[in-house]
């Protein structure tokens, strides 16, 4: 059985074969410079993973795992910019390091190459591809939509919240994997079934990103610490905060959660307190794990070997004890 690192370093191979400069520099630096500052190569992974699990070669799902690293790049891209973010991966975000036009044309060009990437598959597998990218591709603007919608509203429910990451995030973690069994011409049922194991994967990723946001370590994360407070996001810590706090502390973070302040360090520090007041570390652990679990219920239904669900099953823990 192929081990998960030796996945991340075939597919960086194949990136670095595949994504090269070319004219006119403007619209290609930005493009290498992203695909080339690492990040968990998470989607690729489990694309790679999935077609083998499946029983084929993982080297027939090199390009689909692109595209989908392609895509997955092109949306942290423009995600920078409507974040107002100023670091990835422990370096400039390419509208900080370039331009808001450089990162909106750069973006745009990365989805096309990554839609691109399936011409190398034929017949059904191509169709069955491109059917399930755009149905990803729309959804994650969906959720990034209601994501920005939600900084400027003070009565987002928690299931609203989910949905939410769940179009931005979880269905792109499932289609990675789904990829990979098409690849492999598996059965519907197993292709839903990996789906779903990868979306449930993929809700505990979000939560887990969202507590790392406020909860990193600034030396180590790669973002900017406390940037979804500063910008208001309906995380669900903030949504827990409100639940579990008292009368006073939950008009102090409607308060603060409404309003484009201008000391953030001192937002930043005010609204940790309170979530640190409400439980939230605990909060946040224990729905990782309850998402986590999903994910390993569905993996039980699957027609695949033990060994498989095993190595399934360890990337998953992996995930849910990252520190990035
Ligand atoms: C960041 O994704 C965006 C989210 C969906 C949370 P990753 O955490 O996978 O980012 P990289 O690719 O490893 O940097
Ligand atoms: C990003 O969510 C989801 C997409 C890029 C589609 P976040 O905004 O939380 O991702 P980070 O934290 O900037 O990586
Ligand atoms: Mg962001
Ligand atoms: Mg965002
Ligand atoms: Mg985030």
């Amino acid at each position: 059985m192929i081990q998960i690192a030796q996945y991340r370093e075939t597919f960086i191979e194949y990136l670095e074969e595949k994504v090269v400069l070319t004219e006119p520099k403007n619209l290609y630096e930005p493009i290498v410079y992203i695909l080339q500052l690492g990040g968990k190569r998470l989607r690729p992974v489990l694309t790679l993973m999935t077609a083998e699990i499946f029983g084929t070669s993982h080297t027939k799902a090199l390009d689909a795992a692109l595209a989908v690293e392609v895509f997955h790049n092109f949306s942290l891209v423009h995600d920078d910019i409507m974040d107002g973010a100023p670091l990835r991966r422990g370096k400039a975000t390419v509208h900080e390091k370039w331009d808001l036009n450089t990162g909106i044309l750069s973006g745009d060009a990365m989805l096309i190459l990554a839609y691109q990437l399936f011409e190398n598959y034929e017949g059904p597998i191509f169709k069955a591809l491109a059917e399930l990218f755009s149905k990803t591709a729309i959804e994650v603007c969906e959720g990034q939509q209601y994501d920005v919608d939600f900084e400027t509203r003070n009565d987002v429910t928690i299931p609203e919240y989910l949905r939410m990451i769940e179009y931005k995030t979880a269905v792109l973690v499932g289609a990675a994997m789904k990829m990979g069994a098409i690849i492999a011409e598996t059965s519907e049922q197993d292709a839903q079934g990996i789906y779903d194991f990868g979306r449930y994967l993929g809700l505990a990723f979000q939560l887990q990103d969202d507590y790392l946001d406020a909860y990193g370590d600034p030396e180590t994360f790669g973002k900017q610490v406390g940037g979804d407070i500063i910008e208001n996001k309906k995380t669900y810590l903030y949504l827990k905060a409100l639940e579990n706090s008292s009368k006073e502390d939950t008009k102090t973070l409607l308060r603060l959660f409404s309003e484009k302040s201008e000391g953030t360090d001192e937002k930043v520090a005010t609204v940790k307190a309170i979530f640190n007041k409400a439980n939230i570390p605990e909060t946040m652990k224990t729905a990782i794990s309850e998402y986590t679990q999903k994910a390993f219920k569905v993996l039980q239904t699957l027609h695949i070997g033990d060994k498989e669900k095993q190595q399934l099953q360890a990337f998953g823990k992996q995930l849910m004890n990252r520190t990035v």
